[in-house]
């Protein structure tokens, strides 16, 4: 009797530390986010944490895919070329899927649809797309929001950094519009009642998670659960909780 209990304790002692082992053995994979994009990514005040719609849809995904992972929150242009250079094994910011975006990384299956809308102030007179030529327009540099108003003719484009800087310069009145992916202009126009929305670019965007090139098991195993997570009716709740008012 003695003896089986040594044997059990030896037993149990061998299997917990090869468990410790291989936890320890299995790494974490490092997901980049530019978090100053709410409601899709950014640093809640209160907490000092990183949340919202990519930081929740990334951590079912990867709990879905038993994969481990810390955020890494940097800058726009930083994180566009550090997944193309592999630094992070990942990155969700709202990204949008784009042919040249393609040539640098990969992308999952696509997740969100969003579109460029111009926000201006309730008293500014522009309309539409045509009504940008000859004003200030604010973007966050080398965001989408970027190329498009950057691709109309007598447009004058300033870049920030962060797109909260275009709309603290759009609400005094330093520039006449910003030009954002749509659920971030909502959310704008819902905080401050002297923004409206006016017109939508006719461009058609999806979101999707990047990847350096060659991270073809990584983005096999996020696919397959982030199929899953669509399946269980995850991203209609994260629409719910994070973009319906
Ligand atoms: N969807 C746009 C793009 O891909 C803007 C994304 C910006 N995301 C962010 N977290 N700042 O260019």
């Amino acid at each position: 009797m003695k003896k089986f209990v040594s044997v059990t304790i030896i037993l149990i002692l061998l299997c917990t530390s090869i468990f410790a082992a291989c936890d320890s053995g299995s790494e974490k994979i490092r997901v980049a986010t530019d978090a100053t994009w709410p409601p899709f990514e950014y640093v809640d005040t209160d907490t000092n944490k990183i949340v919202g719609f990519d930081i929740d849809l990334f951590t079912a995904i990867a709990e879905e895919a038993g994969i481990e992972f810390e955020f890494v929150n940097v800058e726009w242009d930083p994180l566009l070329a550090g997944v193309a250079q592999g630094t992070y094994d990942a990155a969700i910011s709202s990204i949008t899927i784009r042919e040249d975006r393609l040539a640098d990384m990969s992308f999952s299956d696509p997740y969100f649809v969003a579109r460029q809308i111009i926000v201006v102030k309730t008293d500014s007179d522009i309309t539409g797309i045509s009504g940008l030529v000859g004003k200030k327009v604010g973007v966050q540099t080398g965001t989408t929001g970027d190329i498009e108003a950057s691709a109309v003719d007598g447009v004058n484009v300033t870049g920030y950094d962060e797109i909260g800087m275009a709309f603290v310069a759009l609400l005094s009145s330093q520039i006449d519009a910003v030009v954002c992916d749509t659920p971030v202009a909502s959310g704008y126009v819902s905080k401050y009642s002297n923004l409206k929305a006016v017109a939508e670019f006719p461009t058609i965007e999806e979101y999707g998670i990047a990847f350096p090139k060659s991270s073809d098991d990584l983005i096999e195993k996020i696919n397959a659960a982030l199929a899953n997570v669509k399946a269980d009716g995850v991203i209609d709740q994260l629409v719910q909780k994070w973009l319906v008012d």
